[in-house]
C-alpha cells in the first residue's frame, strides 16, 4: 500500500547548528515541505541578523530539497521597530520561561515585563509560540502554566498563541476554551508515559521536556489527535543531542525523532484506523491555523517494514533498533 501526503509540515523542530545541523537537517528536509525552527541555539536567535544567518545556514544543509525553514525569534523584550523589520522573516516568536529546558537561560523570568512586546505582536499579527511549563513539581508544570496561557489568551484575543508540545489532559481541555489558541503535539507524547522513561531501567533517550505524563494524559492527547481536532498540529520537537550528553550524569532533555517521524505517525494512525486524518494533522490544520503558504511537495510512504538504525552518527534516534511498518519511498 502507498500513502501520499501533501506538503507535510513539522511545526516544532530543533535543528541546532554547526556539524549537528548538517547531520540532522536532511532527515527533515527529505520528509517535510517545511518546519518551524526553534531558536534556542547557544547564542539565542534574537535579532533579524541572526534569523537571516541561521536560515541561510539551514538552507545550505538541505541541498536541493524543496523545504522551507519557518524561522522563529527567541522571545525577549522587542521594540515595535525591531518587530516591524523582522516580521516577514519569521513565523512567530518562541517564549521560554528562563531555565526551563535546553539553552533557555535567557528566557523570561518576569512575566509582568512581557506585556509591551505581546501588544506589539498582537498589533503586527506575529504568533506567540510558548514552552508552557512553570518551575513547580515536574509533573504539574504544564498544568500550572495554564494560568499564564489564560491571561495571555484573554488579554490579547487577536494574538495567535501556540501551546507547544502539550502533554496533559488539562492542556487539551484548555485548548477548547480559546479560539486564538492552538497546540502542537509530538509523536513521542502520543506513545509514552512516565513509566516508559523511568518506570523500569531509566531510558535517557526518552527523557524530554515536558516529561511524558500519566496514561490518562496520553489518552486525552490520543483521543484529541485521532478524532481530528483541527487546533492540534504535528510538531515533532525532535531534539538531537550527541550520545555523551544523553548517556551520562545530567542527561540532556530531548528525543531525536526526525528520522522516524512520518513512518511512525503513519503506523499509529493506521493502528487507530484513522489514516485519513494524518494529512490534516501533519499539514492542513497548520496551514489553516497559521494562514501559511507552503512549498508544494508530495511525500510518499509505503507499507514496507524497516528497522530503525541503532544510531545515526553520534545520535540515537527514537525507535532505535525497532521495526516500523511504514517507510519513506
Ligand atoms: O526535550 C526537550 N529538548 N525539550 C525542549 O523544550 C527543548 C529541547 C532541546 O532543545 O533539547
Ligand atoms: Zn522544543
Amino acid at each position: 500500500m502507498k500513502l501520499l501526503l501533501n506538503s507535510p509540515l513539522d511545526m516544532h523542530l530543533h535543528l541546532r547548528e554547526g556539524d549537528m545541523l548538517k547531520h540532522v537537517a536532511p532527515f527533515t528536509a527529505q520528509q517535510f515541505s517545511g518546519a518551524v525552527i526553534m531558536p534556542n541555539l547557544i547564542s539565542p536567535v534574537d535579532s533579524l541578523i541572526k534569523v537571516e544567518q541561521y536560515r541561510n545556514d539551514i538552507k545550505k544543509c538541505c541541498g536541493h530539497e524543496n523545504f522551507e525553514p519557518f524561522m522563529t525569534l527567541f522571545f525577549r523584550p522587542y521594540t515595535r521597530e525591531e518587530l516591524e523589520q523582522v516580521r516577514d522573516k519569521i513565523i512567530g516568536i518562541k517564549l521560554y520561561p528562563a531555565g526551563i529546558t535546553t539553552q533557555s537561560e535567557n528566557g523570561v523570568s518576569d512575566f509582568s515585563a512581557i506585556e509591551p512586546t505581546l501588544q506589539i505582536m498582537e498589533d503586527l499579527q506575529i504568533p506567540l509560540l510558548v514552552h508552557g511549563e512553570s518551575n513547580g513539581f515536574v509533573m504539574d508544570r504544564e498544568k500550572e502554566f495554564l494560568d499564564v496561557y489564560q491571561t495571555i489568551a484573554t488579554q490579547y484575543p487577536r494574538l495567535h498563541v501556540i501551546m507547544e508540545h502539550i502533554t496533559t489532559e488539562a492542556a487539551v481541555r484548555f485548548l477548547e476554551k480559546h479560539e486564538n489558541v492552538s497546540a502542537t503535539v509530538t509523536v513521542h507524547h502520543l506513545l509514552l508515559t512516565l513509566d516508559d522513561v523511568v518506570g523500569g531501567m531509566m531510558q535517557p533517550h526518552l527523557f524530554c521536556k515536558p516529561i511524558a505524563k500519566r496514561p490518562t494524559d496520553r489518552e486525552a492527547l490520543r483521543e484529541a489527535v485521532f478524532s481530528g481536532n483541527k487546533k492540534i498540529l504535528f510538531g515533532s520537537d525532535s531534539a538531537p543531542h550527541p550520545r555523551h550528553k544523553k548517556e551520562c550524569v545530567g542527561c540532556a532533555a530531548g528525543v531525536f525523532s526526525a528520522p522516524v517521524a512520518l513512518p511512525l505517525l503513519a503506523q499509529i494512525f493506521e493502528e487507530q484506523n484513522c489514516l485519513e486524518l494524518l494529512q490534516g494533522f501533519v499539514s492542513d490544520y497548520a496551514i489553516n491555523r497559521y494562514g501559511l503558504t507552503v512549498p508544494k511537495k508530495e511525500v510518499a510512504l509505503t507499507d514496507t517494514a524497516w528497522e530503525v538504525p541503532a544510531k545515526y552518527g553520534d545520535v540515537v534516534p527514537y525507535y532505535a533498533e525497532q521495526t516500523l511498518r511504514w517507510s519513506l519511498i
